[in-house]
This record gives structure tokens, C-alpha cells and sequence, in this order.
């Protein structure tokens, strides 16, 4: 059968041949038993209602043994056959462009070289899920090929509930992912309603389908390292001989060698899996592996003395090389980690001591025991950590629930006050003031003919329309523009596209539209030879309220409200979007954000350049009006700038107050 005839075929009428289980592949740890027997059968009779009933005699075996080994159902038996990547867009089946457009973008996030654990469907952090099983997958992928342009899809955490009548400006595809009842929001609850298989972890790009892989990140890491490097630097120097200590390098932390290797200091990233730091030395994405802490030494000092610009993964736990440092005085200018804790106790966070192996069978077996031994290891971390900082080392929370995480466990990481942590999120210091507020975000683009000469022709296109722009900025946005063209033009040359020929480029709101327009143009002339998918990270402006990440740099109380993230996805619903989705958990845990994202085709005609310019300029400016609320300068000024461009655009402006006038008020 040929690969559009499986897409539209579905889920098969006959049962597939059973698939071996392929160990050579990197697989998702065994989730814990969190079920009872009573929910086990709803779990069985859950999964029967995508197969036809003469066959569920034979599935209801074999999803009973799926659960029980695995902790989940994820219907292994009906994994496709054919290859696993963003195709050209004319290769898939379909009545409706923009549908096979998301399609593309599917098949890139369940790519083997893309995704965690591409055979339970993770695309990464863990537990960052595109569909809960593959019977999902199969049904999306014949609506996607059935769609016409009056009709959506809803996609409720994996599952498609079905193609409604609509229109040809709606959505046409709406997903929503872990959408809870706010007191069912709790990491179990993930467990329990992702083990029935009515809800998912969809992380924030995952369960959205706008994972380009670890270059996504590479920009966004790479401009927090630069930034946190000007941060320390005493007399504007470079990072030249500095080191960078940090953890992971799985889906996102493996951009951070990358990233250290772009800014040029010297960076050291343990990881405990070695299956991961395999895939990332074949991949280039680190250029050294060292095993033994004590060569780990020698060779970092070797390192600082010539200044060499390089990365090196340490196979092991990270908890060992900030007490080894320590030990042997080895001096760490920049340190962060991104071990994933947003997922602490399934496999996000290895417990020093215990070998990678031994944790995955006893998160399975011993919860509990578990659980202390990560709260024990983040304790001696933590403590590690203090000493470091205590000599000089600058610090900073990656966003991944370290400094949560660590103070739920009781560890020294809690300042005076008692309400803050001792350091910073890179959001609080770096991305925030710096990038966010000014409308700065992880803007991207995928070209759908899947060739790399249009991918090239976009950034040419991209940086002529920063440098245009650039000629009339204001002063306080100079640095990210400087550093953005820099980039753009690097970008080949750091051969950063792994799957779909994807490209991520920080921009503003400005920016955005301008290069969108740009693209658009190109697509109609035929300079660029099949439509481009835009999106971002939900990791953005205006995206996604998480209190101790995207938004911990908001002062006025509102970071524990969700307002924002719903606004947006809303909007960009109506403005335009080609999908949308909305989430909660994503980045730093089930029931601790909600995020949401978009994709947009430009097609090359007058309907798209329209919606281009209303729905971006929504999607920034909404965040910046937000932030500019809470009194952040910065948002001020940007909002102040859009609302001179765009007179229909009237935000209201926060009056300042004098802060001595507070004093005595209730004394
Ligand atoms: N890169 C970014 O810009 C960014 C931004 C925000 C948040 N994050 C967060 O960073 C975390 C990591 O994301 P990811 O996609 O790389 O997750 P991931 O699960 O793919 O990778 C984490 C890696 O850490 C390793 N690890 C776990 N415990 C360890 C330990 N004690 N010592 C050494 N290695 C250990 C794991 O084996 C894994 O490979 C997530 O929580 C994510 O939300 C990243």
C-alpha cells in the first residue's frame, strides 16, 4: 500500500502485525502503577473504542499487557510502517493545503531523529506527547487527508473528536492538551488520567506539532548564555576561557553545548543517559564525552589555560561535578541545569548515587523510596550549588523547576525573605527585561517543500528584513537586533536543522510581520517553491503564564493568573491562525502553567498576508500590554511605540506610584 493510501486508510480494518520492541531506541521509563483494577478495565475499554469489536478480544490482551508493563497504552501493533519525517507537503494526500501542512509538521515531531521516544509518541522533556497512542495519530492523519477548507478539527490531549462544519478564516485544527478541572491538576492526576487515556502532557511545542528539534532552543539558549556572560563580564569582556556548568542534554538541554560553543566559553553538561550523549556526540552537538570526574578535571583546566572554545559532556550525575569542582577548586563562572524537573519523579531527575538503570526500575517498583532520593539528591545539589555561588559563580534557574523543586525538598535555596528563591530565574534576569518585554521571541518558520534551498532563501530574506528595520530602531533594542541578525547569519554555517528545514529567529512584533509579509511575497512570486508554516515556542511573549518561568519577571501579583495565555489563544483563533492550541504543565509541570501556541500558513495569497498582520500583531502585543500593566518598563516603552504605529491599538497604561507614599500606610 502506497503512503497516501495508509494515511487515508486510517486506523487498518485488519489487525497489523504485532511490532517487536525495538531496544535499540531511546523509550520512555515504565510509568508507575497508579491504577486500580477497576480503572485498568476503563483504561482496556478506553483503548477498544477506536478498534472495530471482532477485534477486541485479541487488543484488550494486549493493551492489558501494554499497561501493565509500561504503565500506559500506547498501541505499539499499530505503528506505521513507512518512514517517520516532514515529507514535501505535495507527497501527503488531502483537499486542503493548509491541512497537509499540518500533517508535515506532525510527521516532523514524531521524526526518530527528532523525537525523545519517538515509539510512545514523546517528542521530548519526558513526557512531551504529540498523541497518547497510535491509533490517535492514525485518525488524525485520515481527518487532516478528508478536510476541506469549511471544516475543523478538535483535538482534545491526542484524541480527534471530530471534523465540525466551520469556515474557511477559522482554525483548522483546535487542540487543547491536559485541560483540567483546576483541583485535578496535580502531578498524579497526570498519572491516573493519562493512564485511562483521556488526557496528556502536551509540554509546550510537542502537543502543538511546532517542535523544529534542539535548534529551537540553540537561539534562545545561546542568547541567554551571551546575556548572562555581558551580566558578569567586568569590563565588557567576552566569555573567551569562562565555563558554563549545567545538566541534560536531552530534547532542549542538548542545545546547551551548542549554544556555550555559539557564545564561546567552555561548557560542561553531565548527563546520565548514555543512549542521549551517544545520539549527541554523532550529532556534533557536543564535541568530547568524558566518564571519570577526575579527567573531567584535568581536562577543564587544560581548557581555561588555552582558552578553548568547547563542550564536553560528562556521562554521570551532575550532582557529583559541583561537589568535585568544589573539591578541587575548579572555578565555574556561569552555572545553571536542566535536568527535566518540571517531571521530578517519572524519569525528569536521576538521584545521584543510584545507577541510571536502578532508578528506572525503582520509580516503577518504589515510588515512594523514590521520591526521597531525589529530594535527597536536590538537598546535596543545592548545597553544592552555595558554595559555588558563595566563591563568585553566577547562578540562574533554567526554567525547569530546579529552585522549586529543591526548596519542595527542603533544600538552602530559599532567600531572606522567605517568599523568594536565592536565585534568579534566566527569565527574572535575562529573557525577560531583555527579549519579552520588548516583544522578543522565539518566532519560526518551516518551509514545507522540505528543501534546504529554500530554507536558505528565507534567511537571506529574513536578514535583509532586520537589517532594514534595524536602520531605524530605537536604542533600547540595538543589542537583540544585533544579536539577531548575527545569528540569522550564522545560521547555515552552524548546520542547526535536524527534521524539517526549520529555522528560529528572535524577533518583535515588527519583525515578525515584516519577515511573515516578506515570506509571503516570495511564496506568490515562486521565488520559495511550497508554502512556509509559521509559528513560535508557547515560550514567548504573550503565550504562557508560568509563574516561576515566562512570567516570573511580573511583579504585580498577576504571575499566578492565567489570563494572558487564554487571551491569546483566543485571539489568535479569530485573527487568523491556521491552528491553535492551548496547554496545561507545559515547561515546568502539570498544574504549574498554561501555555498555548499557533501555526499559521502563508500560501502566497491576499487571505494570508490579512491574517499575517492581524494575528501577529495580536500575538506580540497582547503579552507586551500585559507586561507593560505590571509596570515593566520596557513594555511600557514597546507598547508606547506599537500603539504610534497601530491607532486602532489603545492600551491602558499603569500610573507609577511613588513608593514612600506606601510606607506608613498600615503601621
Ligand atoms: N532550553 C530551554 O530554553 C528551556 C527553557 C525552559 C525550560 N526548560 C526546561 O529544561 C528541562 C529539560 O528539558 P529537555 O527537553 O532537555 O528534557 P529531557 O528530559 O529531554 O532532558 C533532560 C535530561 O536530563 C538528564 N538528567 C536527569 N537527571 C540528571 C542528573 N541528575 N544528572 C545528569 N543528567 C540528568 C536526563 O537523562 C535527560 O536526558 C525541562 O524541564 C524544560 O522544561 C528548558
Amino acid at each position: 500500500m502506497t503512503f497516501q493510501d495508509q494515511i487515508k486508510q486510517g486506523i487498518p480494518s485488519e489487525l497489523p502485525s504485532i511490532k517487536k520492541y525495538n531496544p535499540s531506541l531511546n523509550h520512555a521509563p515504565k510509568r508507575k502503577e497508579i491504577l486500580s483494577i477497576a480503572e485498568k478495565e476503563l483504561a482496556i475499554k478506553n483503548a477498544l473504542r477506536y478498534f472495530e469489536k471482532k477485534h477486541h478480544s485479541i487488543l484488550a490482551r494486549e493493551f492489558a499487557e501494554e499497561l501493565n508493563e509500561y504503565g500506559r497504552i500506547y498501541m505499539h501493533r499499530f505503528r506505521p510502517d513507512y518512514k517517520m519525517y516532514a515529507r514535501p507537503i505535495n507527497e501527503y494526500p488531502g483537499k486542503c493545503m493548509q491541512a497537509k501542512a499540518i500533517m508535515h509538521m506532525i510527521q516532523n515531531n514524531l521524526d526518530y531523529a527528532v523525537a525523545q521516544h519517538p515509539h510512545e509518541l514523546i517528542t521530548y522533556g519526558g513526557n512531551g506527547a504529540v498523541f497518547q497512542n497510535w491509533a490517535q495519530y492514525l485518525l488524525v492523519m485520515r481527518y487532516l487527508s478528508e478536510m476541506t477548507e469549511d471544516q475543523t478539527l478538535a483535538i482534545y490531549s491526542g484524541h480527534p473528536m471530530g471534523l465540525f462544519p466551520s469556515h474557511k478564516n477559522a482554525p483548522r485544527v483546535v487542540v487543547t492538551n491536559g485541560m483540567m478541572i483546576p483541583n485535578y491538576s496535580q502531578q498524579n492526576d497526570w498519572e491516573k488520567y493519562n493512564a485511562l487515556g483521556v488526557t496528556q502532557y502536551g509540554q509546550m511545542t510537542a502537543g502543538s506539532y511546532m517542535y523544529i528539534g534542539p535548534q529551537g532552543i540553540v537561539h534562545g539558549t545561546t542568547i541567554t548564555v551571551l546575556n548572562a556572560g555581558r551580566k558578569i563580564a567586568k569590563n565588557g569582556e567576552d566569555l573567551a576561557g569562562k565555563l558554563f556548568l549545567t545538566s541534560g542534554l536531552g530534547g532542549m538541554s542538548g542545545a546547551q553545548p551548542k549554544a556555550g560553543n555559539i557564545a564561546g566559553c567552555i561548557t560542561v553538561c553531565a548527563e546520565v543517559n548514555s543512549k542521549i550523549t551517544e545520539i549527541r556526540l554523532s550529532q556534533g552537538w557536543i564535541d568530547e564525552k568524558i566518564t571519570d570526574l577526575d579527567k573531567l578535571v584535568e581536562r577543564v583546566n587544560k581548557a581555561k589555560e588555552n582558552k578553548e572554545i568547547i563542550s564536553i559532556a560528562y556521562l554521570g550525575n551532575i550532582v557529583e561535578v559541583w561537589e568535585k569542582f568544589d573539591k578541587e577548586n575548579v572555578y565555574i563562572d556561569l552555572g545553571s541545569d536542566q535536568t527535566s524537573l518540571h517531571n521530578p519523579w517519572a524519569g525528569g531527575y536521576y538521584p545521584v548515587g543510584i545507577s541510571f538503570e536502578d532508578a528506572n526500575e525503582m520509580m516503577a517498583n518504589k515510588p515512594e523510596v523514590f521520591k526521597e532520593k531525589v529530594q535527597e539528591s536536590l538537598r546535596r545539589q543545592a548545597s553544592a550549588i552555595n558554595k559555588h555561588t558563595a566563591k563568585g559563580t553566577y547562578f540562574f534557574d533554567y526554567g525547569n523547576a530546579f529552585l522549586l523543586e529543591s526548596s519542595r525538598a527542603g533544600a538552602d535555596i530559599m532567600a531572606d525573605n522567605g517568599i523568594d528563591f536565592k536565585y534568579p530565574s534566566y527569565v527574572q534576569d535575562i529573557m525577560g527585561p531583555m527579549c519579552f518585554d520588548y516583544g522578543f521571541g522565539p518566532f519560526r518558520w518551516v518551509c514545507t517543500s522540505a528543501n534546504p534551498s529554500d530554507l536558505e532563501k528565507t534567511d537571506a530574506i529574513a536578514c535583509e528584513v532586520l537589517q532594514e528595520i534595524m536602520k531605524n530602531s530605537p536604542v533600547e533594542i540595538q543589542q537583540q537586533m544585533v544579536d539577531n541578525i548575527q545569528w540569522i547569519k550564522g545560521a547555515q554555517d552552524n548546520n542547526l536543522v535536524v527534521g524539517s528545514q526549520a529555522r528560529i529567529l528572535y524577533a518583535d512584533a515588527e519583525g515578525r510581520m515584516k519577515i511573515a509579509e516578506a515570506f509571503n511575497n516570495a511564496v506568490k512570486s515562486n521565488e520559495i517553491s511550497a508554502p512556509i508554516v509559521l509559528g513560535r515556542d508557547h515560550h514567548d511573549v504573550s503565550g504562557t503564564d508560568s509563574p516561576y518561568r515566562e512570567t516570573s519577571n511580573i511583579y504585580d501579583g498577576s504571575k499566578f493568573t492565567a489570563d494572558m495565555a487564554i487571551q491569546n489563544v483566543i485571539g489568535d483563533s479569530f485573527r487568523g491562525a491556521t491552528w491553535v492550541s492551548i496547554h496545561n504543565g507545559g515547561g515546568v509541570g502539570w498544574g504549574e502553567v498554561i501555555n498555548g501556541g499557533f501555526g499559521m500558513v502563508l500560501d502566497g495569497s491576499k487571505e494570508a498576508e490579512k491574517r499575517l498582520k492581524s494575528m501577529l500583531f495580536w500575538d506580540v502585543n497582547n503579552g507586551i500590554a500585559r507586561r507593560n500593566w505590571a509596570r515593566n518598563e520596557g513594555a511600557t516603552f514597546a507598547i508606547k511605540r506599537a500603539m504610534e504605529v497601530e491607532p486602532k491599538l489603545k492600551v491602558t497604561l499603569p500610573n507609577l506610584v511613588d513608593d514612600t507614599l506606601l510606607k506608613d500606610l498600615f503601621n
